[in-house]
């Protein structure tokens, strides 16, 4: 499959299908036993970490458990996205939040009030609600400024509302910053609702990658087989 930049698109499939190994591969930490990964026309070298390191700083990824440091303050952890863009030697010094440069501050505060949480900033993010850190994780990829965002799940643990406020705000970030996503999903009609295009996999392989619109009773049907569980949308 290829995907184009700023192009946004959803990944489905039943579990164990093969979307967090295939979001894994396309990042760098999984080495495919076959076949390539080609971004920006430079193909992946598995066996060169300093190369993989490289690519992986324009990529940032959002999980279904937020992956933040709980116990430190929400602008710390959004800090610490911009980590990545440093070179090593500064890596280690940066760890406490006095290293960081004004300017970097000020972006982490920026990005906060882009994702409608500046006002939370110093609080510790274990008080915070699923919803709000998931903003965090998000204000904490884009600190990173990736070319490149992959989502596995992000609404995985969020309630309905809360989870359609996190999708509008992965579209906005796709739409007003032009960054190429790509959102692992369980939800089809949010794919449906939000997404236009589609790749579902099933055993490891991709069975369908074309229009949302596409995804009737039939369709779902051949990709969930034998799936229990997945909600259905009206015929
Ligand atoms: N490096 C690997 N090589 C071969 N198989 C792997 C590797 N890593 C994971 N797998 C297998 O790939 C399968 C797919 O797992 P994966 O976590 O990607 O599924 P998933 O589609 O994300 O499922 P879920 O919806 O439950 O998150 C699993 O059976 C897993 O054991
Ligand atoms: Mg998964």
């Amino acid at each position: 499959m290829s995907v184009q930049e700023s192009e946004i698109l959803a990944f489905i499939g039943p579990s164990g299908s093969g979307k967090t190994t295939l979001i894994r591969v396309i990042n760098g930490f999984v080495r495919p036993d076959s076949g390539k990964v080609t971004i920006k026309g430079k193909e992946m070298n598995f066996k060169d970490g300093e190369s993989l390191r490289q690519l992986r700083k324009k990529i940032g990824m959002i999980y279904q458990l937020f992956n933040l440091v709980e116990r430190t303050s929400v602008l710390e952890n959004v800090l610490a996205g911009a980590l990545g863009r440093y070179d090593k030697g500064l890596h280690l010094i940066s760890s406490t939040i006095g290293f960081f440069p004004n300017d970097e501050r000020d972006r982490a505060m920026e990005l906060l009030s882009f994702v409608g949480i500046a006002e939370k900033a110093y609080e510790r993010v274990d008080r915070l609600s699923g919803g709000q850190k998931q903003r965090v994780a998000i204000a904490r990829a884009l600190m990173q400024e990736p070319d490149l965002l992959l989502a596995d799940e992000p609404i995985a643990n969020l309630d309905p509302k809360t989870s359609s406020k996190i999708i509008e705000l992965l579209l906005r970030i796709n739409l007003e910053k032009k960054i190429t996503m790509i959102c692992v999903l369980h939800d089809i009609d949010i794919v449906k609702d939000n997404f236009k295009r589609v790749v579902a996999l099933k055993s490891g392989r991709i069975c369908f990658d074309g229009d949302t619109k596409s995804l009737d009773r039939e369709l779902l049907h051949n990709i969930y087989e034998f799936e229990e569980n997945i909600v259905w949308p009206a015929a």
